[in-house]
C-alpha cells in the first residue's frame, strides 16, 4: 500500500510574510490526515516555513537545485543549502523548468542523482506538450524523460522516488487530465518501471498527477489505483483549496 502524498507547489508566490501565515492555517486546520502533506515555497520562504513546520506532519521541499555541493554558479542553490533550511523533498524537472530555462534530461538525471545522495526525496516531473498529446506522442515522451531522468538508479533508488506525470496543456490552464487519461499515463510510467527495474521497485515507487488539480477533482484522480498523489500548483495558493484537496483525499 502506497502512502499517499498532496504537494502544493508554491512556484514563485508568496512573501515570506505570507508563506508563514499559510502553514499557521494550514497546521492548524489539518486534522488526522492519512497523507504525506508537502509544501514547496520559493526558496526565500523556505526557512521561515520550516520554523513554523517543525515538529508537524508537514514536510518542506524546494522547487529546484542544482547538482553541485558548492562553487561557482551565481544564482544557484545546492543540495546542502536545501538540507540546511530543512527540506525532505525536491522537486526537479518540472516543465517550466525545462521550458522556460532549457533544462535537459540530462541535468535532470544530475540533480535526481545528488538529492538521492544528499537524502533528499526528488519528485521528478515528467509531461507531454499538447502537440505532443495530439501527435500520438504520450507515451514517447513521457517514457523518455523517465528513462533519462532515472539513468544509472539502482531499483532500490527507484522504489523510493516520487514521479509526477504533469501534461503540460493542464498545467494552469484549468483543463484537467481525465482520470482515465491520467491513470493510463500513470500505469505506463509503473509498467515501464517494472522492466527497467523490477516488480518490487515500480509497485513501490509514488507516481503522482499534476495539472489542475482542484478540491473538485482531486477525489476522482486519486481513487485510480496507479495515482499516488497530487502535485498541486493554483489551488496550493489559497490555504481553504488546499485543504480541501487533502480532505477529499482522505
Ligand atoms: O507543480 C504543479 C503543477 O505545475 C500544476 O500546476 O495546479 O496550477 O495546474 P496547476
Amino acid at each position: 500500500m502506497r502512502q499517499k502524498i498532496i504537494a502544493g507547489n508554491w512556484k514563485m508566490h508568496k512573501s515570506r510574510a505570507d508563506a508563514v501565515s499559510f502553514v499557521q492555517e494550514l497546521k492548524n486546520n489539518l486534522g488526522d490526515t492519512r497523507v504525506d502533506v508537502v509544501i514547496c515555497p520559493p526558496f526565500t520562504a523556505l526557512a521561515a516555513v520550516a520554523e513554523v513546520l517543525a515538529g508537524s506532519k508537514l514536510a518542506l521541499g524546494a522547487q529546484n537545485m542544482h547538482w553541485a555541493d558548492q562553487g561557482a554558479y551565481t544564482g544557484e542553490i545546492s543540495p546542502l543549502m536545501l538540507q540546511d533550511c530543512g527540506c525532505r523533498y525536491v522537486i526537479l524537472g518540472h516543465s517550466e523548468r525545462r521550458q522556460y530555462f532549457g533544462e535537459t534530461d540530462g541535468q535532470v538525471n544530475q540533480k535526481v542523482k545528488a538529492a538521492l545522495a544528499h537524502g533528499l526525496l526528488p519528485v521528478v516531473c515528467v509531461g507531454e506538450t499538447l502537440a505532443q498529446r495530439q501527435g500520438g506522442l504520450t507515451e514517447t515522451v513521457v517514457g523518455s524523460q523517465t528513462a533519462a531522468a532515472l539513468a544509472g538508479l539502482t531499483p532500490e533508488q527507484v522504489a523510493g522516488l516520487v514521479i509526477a506525470y504533469e501534461p503540460v496543456w493542464a498545467i494552469g490552464t484549468g483543463q484537467t487530465a481525465s482520470e482515465q487519461d491520467a491513470q493510463q499515463v500513470n500505469q505506463y510510467i509503473r509498467a515501464l518501471l517494472a522492466e527497467q527495474y523490477g516488480q518490487a521497485a515500480a509497485a513501490a515507487v509514488r507516481i503522482l498527477y499534476g495539472g489542475s488539480v482542484k478540491p473538485a477533482n482531486a477525489a476522482s484522480l486519486l481513487a485510480q489505483p496507479d495515482i499516488d498523489g497530487a502535485l498541486v500548483g493554483g489551488a496550493s495558493l489559497k490555504a481553504a483549496d488546499f485543504l480541501g484537496i487533502i480532505q477529499a483525499v482522505g
